[in-house]
């Protein structure tokens, strides 16, 4: 059949995003809209590297979601299988996670009905993890003995961005001390990096008696933007934002942002993807589709900052 003016556009606009960036071409890559993808990447290239920032999430964002067929671990997953909590603890985390998690990726749900539900979620696992006294000195441990991996291309991811002094911010609903650790123990948490997530608070003996401040999870990333406008002000001059996430919860991570002129996002759909390939492709620009490596944000970002 004859193509529409408008199917042959897009085809085309495609095409000529493919050979701007041809990481785009790959199976994995899914776009709503190409040609808007080429006006922002356009009008960010006209903008220059140093009015961008790059916004992104932590779990299953920065770190894989599943490795030769089995899942990674979440901050959360780090502690739940470590030997820092008690047999029965872990019993009762794994139980949360099951019951809660189907709720998480559930798309016949509204947000609304999400939200509550998830915040005991994370209520009942933190003060679970309080009643285990655990213990600081032991976190490295528990993440060096963890099967987390950062996604494939995050030494360039990182390492590119320090180098051109672009600030990344990790806005994460897991656990702020356990997420530094990672990329800690990767050799990637360089100066241009900020951390916004749940912190543990311990007492004077290195003991975990409560997590800090306000509460941060999957459906309050707006919030927790909204809270931190010291950041924001001090990056007003950078108004171009990349951002990315693996939940829609996500895509408000930069609403705390200050006079945004373009914003790019780039969405991992890793689990339920035919159910929910409709809402992620109507809210992320980019959406990567059980995709396990950084090749894309990091061909965006070399796009971006002028190298090949
Ligand atoms: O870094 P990010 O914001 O993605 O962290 C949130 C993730 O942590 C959620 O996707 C959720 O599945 C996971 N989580 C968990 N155990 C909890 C609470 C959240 O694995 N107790
Ligand atoms: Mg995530």
């Amino acid at each position: 059949p004859a193509l529409t003016a408008y199917t042959t556009n897009v085809i085309l606009t495609a095409a000529s995003l493919c050979l701007l960036i041809p990481e785009l071409s790959n199976p994995s890559v899914c776009m709503k809209d190409p040609q808007r993808v080429q006006d922002i990447l356009h009008s960010m290239v006209k903008a220059g590297s140093n009015t961008l920032q790059v916004i992104s999430d932590f779990d299953m964002t920065l770190t894989r979601f599943s490795h030769n067929g089995k899942r990674c671990p979440t901050c959360h997953n780090i502690l739940d299988n470590s030997k820092v909590i008690s047999a029965d603890c872990k019993q009762q985390l794994d139980h949360l996670l099951h019951t809660y998690y189907p709720i998480e990726i559930d798309s016949s749900r509204s947000v609304e009905e999400k939200l509550p539900l998830m915040v005991e979620w994370w209520t009942k696992a933190h003060d679970l993890l309080v009643e285990q006294k655990i213990r600081k000195d032991l976190l490295a441990e528990a993440v060096s003995e963890s099967e987390v991996m950062l996604r494939e291309g995050f030494q360039l991811f990182f390492d590119h961005l320090h180098e051109h002094s672009i600030p990344l911010l990790i806005f994460s609903a897991g656990i702020g001390d356990i997420l530094e650790e990672v990329i800690r123990q990767a050799g990637v948490f360089h100066s241009n990096v900020n951390v916004f997530s749940n912190y543990m608070d311990f007492d004077e003996s290195g003991v975990l008696r409560a997590f800090k401040g306000e509460l941060i999870h999957i459906y309050n990333k707006r919030e927790g933007a909204l809270l931190n406008t010291g950041h924001f002000q001090e990056l007003r001059t950078r108004p171009n934002v990349l951002l990315m996430g693996d939940s829609l919860g996500d895509l408000s991570m930069a609403d705390g942002v200050q006079d945004m002129e373009n914003i790019l996002k780039i969405g991992f759909l890793n689990d339920k993807v035919e159910e929910r390939k409709r809402s992620y492709l109507d809210s992320y620009d980019i959406v990567l589709i059980k995709d396990e490596t950084l090749e894309v944000p990091n061909a965006v970002l070399m796009h971006l900052t002028g190298n090949k």
